[in-house]
């Protein structure tokens, strides 16, 4: 089996991944990034909205602010120094993504435009249109390529981590062009392979969402942490789940239900539309299950109305909203409202790390989406996962360089006996297998219990549901069969692989769920709906076991440096 040795080794050719990157090639280390697909494939690209820093003061906005909405948007289980850092940094990284090419949208004054977002008290989200993902990717990506030290390997399916000797030395991946499997050996590895929405039917996330990091993690014995915490986004497009971006609502669009009123006054009165997305997903929930929903083929929705704001600023700021509104639904948004409705968008939870982005497993990194550094608590802010990838990416890859830069090489032997055992455990459990499940079909019904017994509302019974719903379909998938025995871009094998790591990670989704008796962020309660903090105010921490996962607790860090931390109040808009 072939070997590659960088110093550092990434996973994932998102935005955190390539940020990570180049901060790591800067420390004058050689960095290897492998990625299931070409990085402008990531699912970055599709982010819509913007990025939030503090960027403009003349609009009232302090790091004060940014850090206050944050802890108040997490329902204050955020790790508060880690937010701290976060909003001191926000802005050099957004500035920086300007040098490197960013087109942000501006002002006719020349002056870089911010947007209102929900969750933030002032305009502080900045924007490349509605396609700042696009944007910010294709900008990070075209400047990874000056840096010599980064080597790519894309369309390489990592398949587990190696751990040798109590530290994490690498990967091994299989690469989809030619099915080979080959080692790649580093002293510091890190997972930015983002998120796990396809666990659930209706979702934002891109088919290649499938949470293979946190698998990768879990399995190697490093916790999975907040997995609780799945964030629904008030307005995904019925049907297929793409985004309608909060930025609709941040330039004014309105939510109203079928007797024509903006039923967040009943919700939200202070914020409306801009309030944050727990709150407006629950209240889009009760409007339905009230009979105020609007029926339609994929069941009832809510309608965004957008057409008071006109056919050139729709044009000019959601040029790509009217896109996907004509696109995929045959509605054009300056004529007629978009039917919407909660749909699963991003995991506030993932790899448990420190501020730094270093796991519990030595060696072991992790940033954006697939990490729970601390920021995000029980539910994210639209516009600060932008920024987080790209400042926690920065760090990590810098401190990564770093312990690199210091560790001694691992032991070849040991390490190629690691890659030669995963082969073979791949080619033992899907080579011969001669059962009578599918892969498709096992996905397919994961993804609808996930739907249907871990939403936006849950009860210890529809979770307990869940639990058993997810026994029985790991006990029918050692019966799964994979036909393709081919070597080239074998995308059964990989799926059967992605589900595999899906079947475990939807455990630390609901075990914690059904511990934490109590309604915070988004994990809302019907059985317990008040917020518990003598109890909870706790990161959950995930533990792979032979049986399920096993549950532990960790405090949440309530203290800061220089900004006045904020001491866990009833969460008041
Ligand atoms: O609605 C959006 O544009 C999403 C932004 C985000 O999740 O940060």
């Amino acid at each position: 089996m072939d070997v590659i040795k960088h110093d550092v080794l990434i996973v994932g050719g998102g935005l955190a991944g390539l940020r990570a990157a180049i901060a790591a090639a800067v420390e004058g280390v050689s960095v290897g990034l492998v990625s299931k697909v070409y990085p402008m494939r990531s699912h970055t690209v599709s982010a819509e909205g913007g990025a939030a820093a503090v960027v403009r003061t003349d609009t009232g906005d302090s790091l004060q602010l940014h850090f206050e909405d944050t802890i108040k948007g997490s329902d204050f289980l955020a790790d508060q120094n880690v937010a701290e850092y976060f909003v001191q940094e926000a802005a050099n990284e957004l500035i920086q993504m300007e040098h490197w090419g960013c087109p942000w949208s501006r002002e006719p004054d020349g002056s870089v435009a911010v947007r209102a977002f929900g969750g933030m008290s002032v305009h502080r989200t900045m924007f490349a249109s509605d396609k700042s993902g696009f944007h910010m990717l294709h900008a990070i990506f075209q400047t990874s390529l000056k840096y010599d030290k980064i080597v790519r390997y894309d369309e390489n399916f990592v398949t587990s981590l190696l751990v040798d000797d109590g530290r994490c030395q690498g990967v091994v991946a299989m690469d989809q062009r030619s099915g080979e499997f080959r080692l790649f050996t580093a002293k510091a590895t890190i997972l930015a392979t983002g998120g796990c929405g396809r666990l659930w039917a209706f979702t934002t996330n891109g088919f290649i969402n499938t949470g293979d990091g946190h698998g990768l993690a879990y399995r190697a014995g490093a916790p999975l942490s907040d997995m609780e915490f799945p964030q629904y986004h008030p307005t995904g497009l019925p049907g297929t789940g793409i985004l309608i971006t909060e930025a609709a609502r941040g330039e004014g669009g309105y939510l109203v239900n079928k007797n024509g009123d903006r039923f967040l006054s009943d919700y939200i009165p202070s914020r409306m539309e801009l309030g944050p997305r727990d709150i407006i997903s629950r209240a889009e929930i009760t409007e339905m299950e009230a009979g105020r929903g609007v029926p339609g083929r994929y069941g009832d929705t809510v309608m965004l109305d957008l057409r008071h704001l006109g056919d050139e600023l729709i044009n000019r700021k959601l040029p790509f909203v009217r896109e996907l509104a004509e696109r995929y639904i045959g509605i054009d948004p300056v004529h007629n409202p978009i039917p919407v409705r909660p749909v699963v968008h991003y995991m506030m939870g993932g790899v448990r790390t420190d501020i730094d982005g270093q796991s519990p497993l030595p060696g072991l990194f992790a940033c954006g989406e697939a990490a729970q550094e601390g920021l995000n608590g029980a539910n994210r802010l639209g516009s600060n996962s932008l920024t987080e990838c790209l400042v926690f990416g920065a760090r990590t890859g810098r401190v990564a360089a770093r312990l690199a830069a210091q560790t001694p090489e691992a032991s070849a032997a040991a390490i190629e006996a690691l890659g030669a055992d995963e082969e073979a455990r791949i080619a033992a459990r899907f080579g011969e297998a001669t059962g009578d499940e599918r892969v498709g079909q096992i996905r397919s019904d994961l993804q609808l219990t996930m739907e249907r017994l871990v939403g936006v509302y849950r009860t210890g019974d529809s979770l307990k549901q869940a639990a058993e719903e997810l026994r029985t379909l790991k006990e029918r998938f050692t019966r799964v069969r994979v036909d393709d025995h081919t070597r080239v871009f074998n995308m059964e094998l990989q799926a059967a692989l992605e589900v595999d790591f899906m079947l475990e990670i939807a455990e630390t989704v609901v075990a914690p769920s059904i511990l934490r008796e109590e309604s915070r962020g988004s994990q809302a309660r019907r059985d317990f709906t008040d917020r518990d903090d003598e109890k909870f105010l706790v990161h959950s921490l995930a533990y792979r076991t032979e049986n399920g996962p096993q549950i532990e607790w960790q405090p949440v860090i309530l203290t800061t440096e220089s900004l006045t931390a904020l001491p866990p109040a009833e969460r008041k808009y």
